[in-house]
Order: C-alpha cells, then sequence, then structure tokens
C-alpha cells in the first residue's frame, strides 16, 4: 500500500523550520549514519520495505527515517512515549521528508495507539520499535498482519527483556533483532547517552545544584552505571539500590555507598530510577522520603514510581510548580515528580545527543539491511546484531574521531590462534 505524508497527525505544522534546522544540526552530530546513508542512497538495499518505525520523534530519529529512506524503504512514524516527542521534528518530517508521521507532544493512552495502529493500517513488512509497543499491538490485535512481516528491530532493554520472554514461552511469530544488545549500543548510548540526558532532563526541569546533593540511583544496569558516574561527576554523593547481587557488588566496588531502597529513601535528596521494573519507589519509601526529595524515572515506562499510590498519599494535595514539575504534599512534606515518572530524559530534556544515537541508529540501519538479506532464513526468535555489524560501526565512529589503533602482527595473530606456547 502506497502513502503520502498528507496522512499525519503532527501538533503543529508551522514548526517545520525550527525541527528542519534542529534535524540538521544533529546530523552534523552522526557522521556514522551519514556515511551508511550515502552507501544507501547508492545501494539502495532497503528497496520494496515498508518500515514502520515506533521510535521517540527527535531529531535523531529524523536523520535515522532519512537513512532509511535513501536505502529504498518506505518509511512511517509514530511516537514510542507520549511524552517524548519533538513536535518541531515531526512537523519538519511530514513537510520536508514526506513521512507519514503520527506523533504529538502529550498525546493521551488512546491517541497513542491509534497512532500506532495508523501505521499497522498501512501493512508494513518491517518493525522498529522502542519498547516493543508495535510487536505487542500487532500480536495481540492483528495477528493476520504478522505473515507480512519480514521481521522486527528493538532498541532498548526494556523491549528486548519482553521480546525474549515472547521467544521463550513460544509466543512471538516473526523474527527481531535486538539492537539493544549489540555493543556499540548499550555500551555507549545506555551508559553515556542515559548517563548524560537523564542529568540534563533533571536539572533543566528543576534547576537543582547536584553539588552536594544525595542522589539515589535505583538500579545499576548501563544506564544505571551511567546516571551514578555521572551525578558523581557533578559533586553529588550517589548511593545505588539493586536487586541483583554480581551489579550491587559492582556498584560498591565502583566506589559507590550500596544501600536497600528502604534506607536511602530517608537519605536522598533526588531519587533517579532506572531498573525497567514496577513499584521501585512506593509508599513505604514516600513516607520516609525527605521534606523536598525530587523524584525521576529514566526507565523506559512510567511504572517505576508508583504515583497512584503517592497522588493517594497526597489526598489531591498535588500542583504544577514549574513546567514538567508537580508537587504532592504528603502530610505536611512535599514530594516533587519530574515528568509524571515518564522518561526524564526524553520527556524534560532532548534525549541522548546526536553522537551516541549516531552508533545506536547506526546499528538499526544496518540491522534492517541484514534482515532484508536474510529475510528467507529468519526464525521466529530474537537475533543479535551480527558481531561483523557492531566491529564496523566501532571502527567507523573511531575513524570519524580522527582516532587510530594497534593492529595485530603477524606474530601476535599466530599466537592468538595457537595453543601449545606455554610458560
Ligand atoms: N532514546 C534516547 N535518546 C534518544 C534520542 N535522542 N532519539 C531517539 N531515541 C532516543
Amino acid at each position: 500500500m502506497s502513502t503520502s505524508a498528507t496522512d499525519h497527525d503532527v501538533a503543529d505544522l508551522d514548526l517545520a523550520d525550527l525541527g528542519h534546522q534542529r534535524i540538521a544540526w544533529a546530523d552534523a552530530n552522526m557522521p556514522v549514519l551519514t556515511s551508511i546513508r550515502e552507501r544507501f542512497a547508492k545501494e539502495r538495499p532497503l528497496s520494496g520495505a515498508v518500515i514502520a518505525a515506533c521510535l521517540h520523534v527527535t531529531t535523531e530519529t529524523a536523520n535515522l527515517l532519512r537513512t532509511l529512506k535513501a536505502g529504498g524503504a518506505e518509511v512511517l512514524i509514530c511516537a514510542s512515549n507520549p511524552l517524548s516527542t519533538q513536535d518541531d521534528v515531526a512537523a519538519s518530517l511530514v513537510r520536508d521528508e514526506n513521512i507519514p508521521t503520527f506523533a504529538v507532544k502529550g498525546e493521551n493512552a488512546e491517541l497513542y495507539y491509534a497512532h500506532i495502529d495508523a501505521l499497522l493500517d498501512r501493512h508494513p513488512t518491517m518493525t522498529m520499535d522502542d519498547g516493543c509497543d508495535t510487536v505487542s499491538r500487532i500480536h495481540s490485535t492483528r495477528p493476520d498482519q504478522v505473515s507480512e512481516i519480514l521481521a522486527g528491530t528493538e532498541e532498548t532493554t526494556t523491549g528486548v527483556i519482553r521480546l525474549r520472554a515472547m521467544e521463550a514461552e513460544g509466543a512471538l511469530k516473526y523474527p527481531i533483532v535486538a539492537v539493544n544488545d549489540a555493543d556499540t549500543k548499550h555500551m555507549f548510548d545506555n551508559r553515556y547517552g542515559t548517563g548524560q540526558s537523564t542529568l540534563d532532563g533533571v536539572i533543566r526541569a528543576t534547576n537543582v545544584l547536584l553539588a552536594g546533593k544525595r542522589v539515589v540511583v535505583a538500579g545499576y544496569g548501563y544506564c544505571g552505571k551511567g546516571v551514578a558516574s555521572r551525578a558523581r561527576g557533578h559533586g553529588a554523593q550517589v548511593i545505588v539500590t539493586e536487586i541483583n547481587p554480581l551489579r550491587a557488588l559492582e556498584a560498591v566496588m565502583d566506589g559507590f555507598r550500596v544501600e536497600p531502597m528502604e534506607v536511602a529513601a530517608a537519605e536522598g535528596d533526588i531519587f533517579i530510577t532506572v531498573t525497567g521494573n514496577r513499584d521501585v519507589l512506593r509508599a513505604e519509601h514516600f513516607e520516609r522520603m525527605q521534606d523536598g526529595a525530587i523524584v525521576a524515572n529514566s526507565g523506559h515506562f512510567d511504572i517505576e514510581i508508583d504515583l497512584i499510590k503517592l497522588a493517594e498519599m497526597s489526598e489531591g494535595q498535588r500542583r504544577h510548580v514549574r513546567p514538567m514539575v508537580e508537587e504532592f504534599s504528603v502530610r505536611g512534606k512535599h514530594i516533587l515528580v519530574i515528568a509524571e515518572g515518564r522518561l526524564v530524559n526524553l520527556s524534560a530534556a532532548e534525549g541522548h545527543p546526536a553522537a551516541v544515537m549516531d552508533m545506536s541508529f547506526a546499528n538499526q540501519a544496518l540491522a534492517a539491511e541484514w534482515v532484508m538479506a536474510n529475510a528467507a532464513t529468519l526464525e521466529k526468535r530474537v537475533y543479535d546484531v551480527p558481531r561483523t555489524i557492531d566491529a564496523e560501526i566501532a571502527r567507523l565512529k573511531l575513524e570519524t574521531m580522527g582516532i587510530d589503533i594497534d593492529r595485530l602482527t603477524a606474530a601476535q595473530e599466530e599466537y592468538l590462534g595457537s595453543w601449545q606456547t606455554g610458560t
């Protein structure tokens, strides 16, 4: 089915000039993606594909979509989070790139799913998710469309966890490439991207001084590692909470205090959840928090902070005190929640910087190419990004940064391939 950008739902097309300018700014910091785009324009490896992208609608995503189009794909986009859309970018995608775009910052749950449906109505042959919502929607409401889909890709940890659970249950009905699990994705985007952009969101929303504050980071995966290390870099005292002994140990060895949330709740000035799980901050923690505690989430879904309970505890005593900051009063104590407990880095700031999304989206573009080349043999399971793609992205990134590295000598190569040499 062919589409046109007259099919769209965006906030305001008059914002397109600003969006266009900002997309170009991001592009200047995405050299790996640019080189892929130039090759794609010549080789057209995605010809015939209709790609439904359910991603955060940002300047960086716009450059990914331009790359997929250059590769010959027909591209459709909707938001992967109700608060993360950059409305100027959405406008420019429609006006300048002719991409059917369905995304409005602040859309409610009904519109959010209507936008996913608008993409599915156009019968995609590939899905590109950030959080698995398109895959979930197809599996639960449109099983008849599954056979039209060659494969999907998944951008984020939370989505990959869900997809692996679907695979384990035999419920996954088409192949998925776990882009998140590529080293050039999670070791950089999750750590350095989330680390910087999460604090950016907290600071933009509150203008808080991090130096000297006690920052509690819940979760010490790659995202938590990034947030904890960047908060420490700002001069904060960082306390990590974990449920995984290995990660807790790692946090201790990295020099952080590790405590149960029950204890940390009474000590923290700022709380940031990055666990991927639900109810990480709940009633007993709100009870213990100090007056003026700031609470934010940088995990994919808005379930890490039990806001329903907090609202109940505050008995209607809640008010917006700044854009993106809501104050809940609990028996005279104030708890400040940023961005409704949604992804703080994308809701209150601009998400990860382009230089790091360069690698994440290079993985997306090359994974789409790999799907097109291998579609006939793929099974209904979760695939890793091939190591050769990962290595090539690392090589290209270093090259664009002007950094050279050593190469193995012939003797070293032989040594690594041998087992006879010892003491
Ligand atoms: N996820 C985190 N940061 C992002 C960005 N800038 N663009 C798209 N997805 C993101």
